[in-house]
């Protein structure tokens, strides 16, 4: 479980601070995939940053799994899968030789690593370049890499940022597949997308973030019936205008 309170955070100081989250408050439970939306710039992926613990918040509380990001960031590591786009690969290493280093990173013995493998090869249909090096492979197939790599450790909260992104129709359902599968597995996943359909097809919760704030926020079906639509592009549109 994702509980993240009264989170801010800026970069940069003086004339050229910005404040990239200002006021953001949710909670993700396991058994529901939560979606975070907003438009460029809103301050999604600061956000996951921090209850990923590779920033520290200026304000606010974030746990992850009972765990502080700040005071106990070791604790909320072990439980959490991170994908992020700035995720480096190994050009050198072939996918299986890439998880295998991650699994061995972990702490996992040979042989999780190996059933571990198998398994998220697949889920993410990752059998045809399992071999491949990672130099070679595709974008769509590089991200499979990236996405069972965060998650080699079989982690109960799970974190992607924009993970289909990129990614063509069938590399997208994989994904997508493999979200919906984790969280019926009881584990906790939040994710942040500009694909509107995608979100509404596969999240229970979502928030809505909007120059560094969350301006709604809710079950789907909450969502949608306040604001008399199910279409999320228009509740996304009326969520972000400015009241100017
Ligand atoms: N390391 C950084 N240094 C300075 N400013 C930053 C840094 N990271 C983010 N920002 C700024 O913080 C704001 C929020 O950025 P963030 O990356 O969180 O947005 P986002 O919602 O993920 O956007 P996108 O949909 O484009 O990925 C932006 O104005 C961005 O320029
Ligand atoms: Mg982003």
């Amino acid at each position: 479980m994702i509980e993240v309170q009264g989170l801010a955070r800026a970069f940069g100081q003086g004339s050229k601070k910005v404040q990239a989250v200002s006021r953001v408050d949710f909670s993700a439970r396991p058994g529901r995939v939560f979606g975070l939306l907003g438009p460029n710039g809103a301050g999604k992926t600061t956000t996951l940053r921090v209850i990923a613990t590779l920033l520290k918040p200026d304000a606010g509380t974030v746990t992850v799994a009972g765990h502080d990001v700040v005071t106990q960031a070791d604790g909320v590591r072990s439980r959490l899968g991170f994908l992020t786009g700035d995720t480096q690969l190994y050009a050198r290493l072939t996918a299986r030789e890439t998880l295998q280093y991650f699994g061995r990173l972990q702490g996992l013995q040979e042989q999780e690593i190996e059933s571990r493998i198998s398994e998220l090869a697949r889920l993410l249909e990752m059998e045809d370049f399992l071999e491949r090096r990672v130099g070679k492979c595709s974008t769509g197939q590089k991200q499979k890499c990236s996405i069972a790599r965060a998650v080699i450790h079989s982690p109960e909260v799970i974190v992607l940022d924009e993970p289909t992104s990129g990614l063509d129709v069938l590399s997208s359902r994989s994904v997508v597949e493999f979200i919906r599968r984790s969280s019926e597995e009881g584990r906790t996943v939040l994710f942040s997308t500009h694909i509107l359909s995608e979100a509404e097809n596969l999240c229970s919760d979502l928030a809505f973030v909007h120059k560094g704030s969350v301006v709604e926020s809710g079950a789907l079906e909450e969502i949608e019936e306040r604001h008399g639509t199910r279409d999320l592009n228009r509740i996304f549109l009326d969520v972000v205008r400015d009241p100017s």
